[in-house]
C-alpha cells in the first residue's frame, strides 16, 4: 500500500492552492455578499486546465486523474466552494459524462469547448417533484422523428445561467418508467428555453442555480446521450463519480475551517494564555484534525477506486457521506473557537459553515447516501 503521492499530483494540488490564495481569495467575501458569480476567476481556472481536469488531452483536457482532481477541488474548496461547485459539476458531471458516453460528434462539438472552460456546463436532473425520487422525472422528451420535443421545469440548476451547454434528463416512455428515460444535450438559446429567477441561498452563494423551463423546446436527435433508454444510467454513473467531487469539496470547506481556527487559536489570548493552551480548544482541534484525515482518506479512496477499475459507487457514497458530515461538524467548531470573530464575515468561517449544510443535500442528500450504501452492503 502506498500513501504517497506523485510528483505530477503534488504538483496540481500546489497549483491549486497557489491558484486559490492569489485568485480566490481576494473578493471571496464580497462575492458572496453580492451573490457573485466569479466569472474572471472561472474563465482562469479554464485556462489552467481546472475546468476538464479527466479529460483526454485529445479533447482538450488535462488528462489527470481523480486523486489530483481531488486535491484540486479540496484545495480551491478550503477558499471558495462556490467556486468549486462550478468545477465540479463541470468537471466530474458535464465533461465526465460527455468523454464516457457521447458520441465522437458531440465530444467535438460540446467537450472539446467544456473542457477548455470556454464555455461551461450544467446537469438538469432535478425537478420540483423529483429531487432524491429522481426517477419521477416529470420533463417529457416526446419522439418526433428527427428530433425530441422537449417539456417541462427543472429545478436547482447550478451553473444555471452561466452555462451554455446543458445535459437535461426527461422521460420519453412514461410506460417504461426509469427505463423510459433519456439524456439530451440542450443549448442556451434554443428556442422555448427559458432561465428562470437565480435562487437567493444560505451558502454557495457565488454559484448561481436558478430553475429551467422548457416549452417545446427542439432538440435534434443528435443529441440524445447514449442509446434510447439510457438516460436514468447515464445520470446514476455520472452522479456516482459526481460525489467524490463533492466529498473532495467537503473536505475542503472542512479543511478550510481547521486551518483558520488552528491558526487563530494560537493567537487569541484569554486568561493571560493563547485559546490553543486551554484544553477545551485544544481537544477540538485534536477532533477536528481526526475527522479531517479520515474524510481525507475515504476521498482519496474512492478517487483511486475510481482510477484503478474498482467499484467507486459504494466508496463515493461513503466518502461524501462522512466528509459533508466533517465539514458540518468542523466548521461549527471553527466558529466556536473564533467566538464572536467567528460570527462576523470578515475571519471566513461563518461562510465555510453557511458552505458546508449543501454538501449533505446537493448529488444525493446524506440520507440517499445512507440508501445507496446500505443497498450495497446487504447485497454483498
Ligand atoms: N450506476 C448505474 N446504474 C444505477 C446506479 C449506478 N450508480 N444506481 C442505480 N442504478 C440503476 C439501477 O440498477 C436500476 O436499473 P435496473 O432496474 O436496470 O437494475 C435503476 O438505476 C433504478 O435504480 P433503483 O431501483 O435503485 O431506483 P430508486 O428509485 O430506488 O432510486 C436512488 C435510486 C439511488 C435513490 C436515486 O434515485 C438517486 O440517486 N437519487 C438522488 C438523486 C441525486 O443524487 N440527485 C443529484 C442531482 S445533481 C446535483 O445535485 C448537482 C449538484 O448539486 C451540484
Ligand atoms: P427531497 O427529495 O424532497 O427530500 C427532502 C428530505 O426527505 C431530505 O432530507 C431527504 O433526504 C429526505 N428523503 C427523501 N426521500 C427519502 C427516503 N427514501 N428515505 C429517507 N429520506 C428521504 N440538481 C440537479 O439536478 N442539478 C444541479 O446542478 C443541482 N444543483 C443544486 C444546487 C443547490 C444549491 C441545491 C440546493 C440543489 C441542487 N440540486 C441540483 C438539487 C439537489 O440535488 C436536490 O435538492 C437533492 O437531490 C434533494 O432533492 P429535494 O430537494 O427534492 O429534496
Amino acid at each position: 500500500m502506498d500513501f504517497n503521492l506523485s510528483e505530477e499530483q503534488l504538483m496540481i494540488r500546489q497549483a491549486a492552492r497557489d491558484f486559490a490564495q492569489t485568485e480566490l481569495l481576494p473578493g471571496v467575501i464580497e462575492r458572496d455578499e453580492k451573490q457573485e458569480f466569479p466569472t474572471e476567476q472561472i474563465k482562469k481556472m479554464g485556462e489552467l486546465g481546472f475546468l476538464g481536469m479527466m479529460v483526454s488531452p485529445e479533447y482538450g483536457g488535462s488528462g489527470l486523474d481523480t486523486v489530483s482532481y481531488a486535491l484540486a477541488m479540496e484545495e480551491i474548496s478550503k477558499i471558495d466552494a462556490s467556486a468549486s461547485v462550478v468545477m465540479s459539476v463541470n468537471n466530474s458531471l458535464v465533461c465526465w459524462g460527455l468523454e464516457n458516453f457521447g458520441t465522437e460528434e458531440q465530444k467535438q462539438k460540446y467537450l472539446t469547448k467544456l473542457a477548455t472552460g470556454e464555455v461551461i456546463g450544467a446537469f438538469c436532473l432535478s425537478e420540483p417533484e423529483a429531487g432524491s425520487d429522481a426517477t419521477s422525472q416529470k420533463t417529457t422528451a416526446i419522439d418526433k422523428g428527427d428530433h425530441y420535443l422537449l417539456n417541462g421545469t427543472k429545478n436547482w440548476i447550478t451553473n444555471g445561467s452561466s452555462a451554455d451547454v446543458y445535459l437535461v434528463i426527461a422521460q420519453t416512455y412514461p410506460e417504461k418508467g426509469h427505463k423510459g428515460i433519456n439524456a439530451l444535450i440542450v443549448e442556451k438559446g434554443m428556442p422555448g428555453f427559458e432561465i428562470g429567477p437565480k435562487e437567493q441561498k444560505l451558502g454557495i452563494r457565488g454559484s448561481d442555480t436558478h430553475s429551467l423551463l422548457f416549452t417545446d423546446v427542439k432538440v435534434p436527435k443528435e443529441n440524445r446521450i447514449g442509446e434510447d433508454g439510457f438516460g436514468f444510467k447515464f445520470a446514476m454513473k455520472t452522479l456516482s463519480g459526481g460525489r467524490i467531487g463533492i466529498a473532495s469539496q467537503a473536505l475542503g470547506i472542512a479543511a478550510g475551517a481547521y486551518d483558520l481556527a488552528r491558526e487563530y487559536s494560537k493567537v487569541r489570548k484569554a486568561f493571560g494564555t493563547e485559546i490553543c493552551n486551554h484544553q477545551a480548544i485544544a481537544f477540538k482541534l485534536a477532533d477536528m484534525h481526526t475527522q479531517i484525515e479520515a474524510a481525507r482518506h475515504l476521498v482519496l479512496k474512492a478517487a483511486w477506486d475510481k482510477d484503478n477499475g474498482s467499484n467507486y459507487d459504494l466508496s463515493g457514497a461513503v466518502a461524501k457521506l462522512y466528509a459533508s458530515q466533517v465539514a458540518m461538524d468542523t466548521t461549527v467548531e471553527a466558529v466556536q473557537i473564533h467566538g464572536g470573530n467567528g460570527y462576523v464575515k470578515e475571519y471566513h468561517v461563518e461562510r465555510l459553515m453557511r458552505d458546508a449544510k449543501i454538501t449533505q443535500i446537493y448529488e444525493g442528500t446524506s440520507e440517499i447516501q445512507k440508501i445507496v450504501i446500505s443497498r450495497s452492503v446487504l447485497r454483498d
